[in-house]
C-alpha cells in the first residue's frame, strides 16, 4: 500500500441500525485484513438502537438496544433489532482486531441521532420536546433524521455524556474517537430555554455554533483523556474548528472541509458518491470506483493531511452478515485495489485484480454480490436506482418515511423563515403545529394561522424538486431581504452635508 497516501484505510460499520452477532464481526475484519485493510469504524449508537454497555447507566442498553418490529424498505421486519455488546465481548474484539493490524474506532453520536440515547434517559434531553414529557423520543423503527437532540444547555446532560465517553475510552486503545456530529436538526435547541441561556452565556449567535461549542468541549474532555476527536464535515457548519481535530468529509461543505484543511486539519475521505457501500450497485459500482480522482477537490494542495479512505456500510437495509457481504463485495475489495493501484489501470486490470482478491474474500465464507452487477450500463443502474427509491418509499416504510421527511423538512423550513427575518416568535408558533401533528399531540389553538402559514410554505418547497426548490426559496427569501433594504426610504431628519470639495 502507499503508506503516504492512504494510511488510513477502513470501514465503517453501522451496528445500530442492525445488530451484528460477534462472530460475524470477527469474519469481517478477517476479511478486511484480507484486503489490507487497517481500521474499523464502529458506529455504535443511533436512533435506532444503542449497542454498547455503559455500566455507570445500564438504561441505555436496556432499553435503548431494544426495538420492535422496523420497516426501513427492504429486509427482514424482525431479524437483529435487538442486542447490544457487553463491555467483555468489545475488548474481545478489539483484542482480536488488533492482532489481525486492525484498529478500532469507536463512535457516539453527539448531539444528534440521540433517540435511543433519550429513550432510556429523557432528563438530558431539552426542555419543550422530551425533557419536559412532550415530543417524546423512542427508539425509531424506521429510517430518517430525527429531532431527538440531547440537550446542550443542561449541565447535567453535558456529565452524562462524559461519564459515557469515561468507559467508552477505557475499552478502546486507538488514540481517537469519533463522536458523530452529523444531521443534528435544531428544532429542540430553537425552543429550548437551558439551549438559549447556554447560547446568550458564551455569547453564541446560531444553533450551529452551540453544536460547535460542544464539540469544543467534549474535544477538549477528550484531549484531557488522550484522544483526538473525529467528527462527520457537518459540524463546520457551526465555524472552523482547531486542528486537534480530525474530520470524516462524507457530503456537502466541500469548502470547508478544504478551510479546514489549509489550517492544518487532517482529513479522512468517506465521499458518499464513490464510498458509502450500502448505496445500490446502480449508484456505486466498480466504474465509480475506479474512476474516482485519487485527491477529492477540496484536498488539492493538502494532501499531506488526508489520512485516507473509508467505507461505511449503514445498515438500515443490511439485516444479516449475507446482506452485508453482498454490499461489501467486491466494492470493499475494489476500493482496496484502488487504494494500491501505483498508476493507472485499465478496467480489464482493475476488474481482474478485484476478482483475485475475491477468491479470498470467498473463501471465507462472505459471498458477494454476483459479476452482473459489479457495472451496469446507465439504463441498468437507472433502474436498480429507481428500484431501490420504490422499495424505501412504498409500504410501511414509505409512509415512516414521508411522516419524517416533514420534520426535515420543517427544519429547513424554520431555518429559512429566520434568515427571512420572521419574528422567532412565530417560526416557532408555525413549526410547533407541525410538530405536534408528527407527535400525535394536539395543536395550540393560539397557533392555528401560524401553521397554516407554515404549512403553505413546506407545501410549496415539498411540491417542486426539493434541493433545487429550497434553494429557489432560500434566494427569493434573500432577494425580497435586499430590496426592502435596498428600497428602504432615508431618514429624512439628517440633513445632506454639502461636499465643498467636490465643488471647488
Ligand atoms: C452520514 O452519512 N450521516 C454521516
Ligand atoms: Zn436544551
Amino acid at each position: 500500500m502507499p503508506e503516504k497516501a492512504f494510511a488510513h484505510r477502513g470501514f465503517m460499520l453501522d451496528v445500530s441500525r442492525h445488530y451484528m452477532p460477534v462472530a460475524d464481526i470477527r469474519k469481517l475484519l478477517q476479511a478486511a485484513q484480507t484486503l489490507g485493510l487497517n481500521r474499523m469504524h464502529w458506529h455504535l449508537t443511533d436512533d435506532q438502537g444503542w449497542r454498547i454497555e455503559i455500566r455507570k447507566y445500564p438504561k441505555l442498553t436496556q432499553i435503548g438496544s431494544v426495538r420492535g418490529d422496523s420497516w426501513f424498505g427492504g429486509g427482514s421486519e424482525t431479524e437483529n433489532n435487538c442486542g447490544y455488546y457487553t463491555q467483555e465481548e468489545i475488548r474481545g474484539i478489539v483484542e482480536y482486531a488488533g492482532s489481525l493490524g486492525i484498529d478500532i474506532i469507536p463512535e457516539i453520536e453527539i448531539p444528534g441521532h440521540e433517540s435511543a440515547m433519550l429513550a432510556a434517559y429523557p432528563e438530558y434531553g431539552c426542555r419543550r420536546g422530551n425533557g419536559d414529557g412532550r415530543w417524546p423520543d423512542k427508539v425509531e423503527i424506521s429510517c430518517g433524521i430525527f429531532p431527538g437532540l440531547i440537550c446542550a444547555g443542561k449541565p447535567d446532560a453535558m456529565r452524562f455524556l462524559k461519564d459515557i465517553l469515561d468507559e467508552v475510552t477505557e475499552l478502546f486503545p486507538y488514540p481517537a474517537m469519533h463522536i458523530g456530529g452529523d444531521e443534528a436538526m435544531k428544532i429542540r435547541w430553537r425552543r429550548c430555554p437551558d439551549c438559549r441561556r447556554r447560547m446568550r452565556e458564551e455569547g453564541i449567535e446560531t444553533e450551529d455554533a452551540l453544536q460547535r461549542s460542544v464539540v469544543l468541549e467534549i474535544g477538549e474532555y477528550l484531549a484531557s483523556r488522550g484522544k483526538r476527536t473525529i467528527v462527520w464535515n457537518d459540524v463546520l457548519e457551526g465555524g472552523p474548528l482547531p486542528d486537534t481535530f480530525i474530520v470524516q468529509q462524507w457530503m456537502g461543505g466541500e469548502e470547508k472541509t478544504r478551510a479546514f484543511m489549509e489550517n492544518g486539519g487532517d482529513v479522512i475521505r468517506s465521499d458518499n458518491r464513490s464510498f458509502y457501500l450500502d448505496y445500490c450497485y446502480g449508484q456505486t459500482n466498480l466504474k465509480t470506483i475506479r474512476e474516482t480522482p485519487r485527491i477529492p477537490e477540496y484536498a488539492r494542495g493538502h494532501e499531506e493531511h488526508l489520512l485516507g479512505v473509508e467505507c461505511p456500510l449503514w445498515t438500515e437495509r443490511v439485516n444479516n452478515i449475507g446482506r452485508a457481504a453482498y454490499q461489501l463485495f467486491p466494492r470493499l475489495t475494489a476500493v482496496a485495489v484502488w487504494m494500491e493501484a501505483e498508476g493507472e489501470l485499465s478496467p480489464a486490470e482493475f476488474t481482474d485484480r478485484v476478482r483475485e482478491k475475491q477468491k479470498k474474500i470467498e473463501a471465507l465464507g462472505l459471498t458477494g454480490a454476483p459479476e452482473s452487477v459489479w457495472e451496469m450500463s446507465e439504463e441498468d443502474a437507472e433502474k436498480d436506482r429507481k428500484a431501490e427509491y420504490s422499495r424505501v418509499y412504498s409500504g410501511r416504510s414509505g409512509e415512516l418515511i414521508h411522516a419524517n421527511d416533514q420534520m426535515v423538512l420543517l427544519e429547513s423550513t424554520e431555518r429559512m423563515m429566520r434568515e427571512a427575518g420572521l419574528p422567532e416568535d412565530l417560526i416557532y408558533r408555525a413549526g410547533n403545529t407541525v410538530a405536534a401533528e408528527y407527535y400525535g399531540e394536539a395543536a395550540d389553538p393560539a397557533d392555528e394561522s401560524a401553521g397554516k402559514l407554515i404549512r403553505q410554505i413546506m407545501k410549496a418547497a415539498e411540491g417542486r424538486e426539493k434541493e433545487d426548490w429550497r434553494k429557489e426559496c432560500e434566494h427569493l427569501f434573500r432577494d425580497i431581504q435586499q430590496c426592502a433594504a435596498d428600497t428602504a426610504v432615508p431618514d429624512p431628519g439628517i440633513p445632506a452635508v454639502p461636499d465643498r470639495e467636490g465643488t471647488r
